[in-house]
């Protein structure tokens, strides 16, 4: 059964260019409620479990290198169809490709730096949430 609960994080190219509450007018636009939120900054051996998965992608060293160069902000989103649905907020991982009115069409650089990140599965977001919240941050 879908659960109502995403993860997503502001990556740090677009922390760095000051669009965090560009993209949280957004989030909170779609119809998003913000239940748990952190501004940190992840380490390369941080960067590197969270985005294990990944692991043999040859893309994986620049990616690793990049999540961990400057503070993100992540966040717990709670809506009904909440994976899906943002998934379609945020558009195509390359912004040359994702569509008009699309987080990503407005803030991402590039197919690495593409502002932010959305989890792909209800397994996935409760994985990530869990990464980087305590039970008590995330009622
Ligand atoms: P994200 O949704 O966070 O999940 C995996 C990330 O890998 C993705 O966003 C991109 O930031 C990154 N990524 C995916 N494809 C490439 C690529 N071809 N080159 C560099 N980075 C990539």
């Amino acid at each position: 059964m879908a659960t109502n609960r995403t993860f997503t994080m502001v990556k740090p190219d677009a922390v760095e260019k000051n669009y965090i509450g560009g993209i949280l007018e957004k989030i909170n636009g779609a119809g998003y409620r913000i239940v748990a939120m952190k501004y940190t900054r992840l380490s390369a051996e941080q960067a590197g479990k969270f985005y294990e998965v990944h692991s043999e992608r040859p893309f994986y060293g620049e990616l690793v290198e990049y999540m961990s160069s400057g503070p993100i902000v992540a966040a717990i989103l709670e809506k009904d169809n909440a994976v899906a649905d943002f998934r379609t907020l945020i558009g195509a991982t390359d912004p040359a490709e994702a569509a008009e009115g699309t987080i990503r069409a407005a803030f991402a650089e590039s197919k690495a730096k593409n502002a932010v990140h959305g989890s792909d599965s209800d397994e996935n977001a409760a994985i990530e949430g869990n990464f980087f919240f305590s039970q008590v941050e995330r009622p």
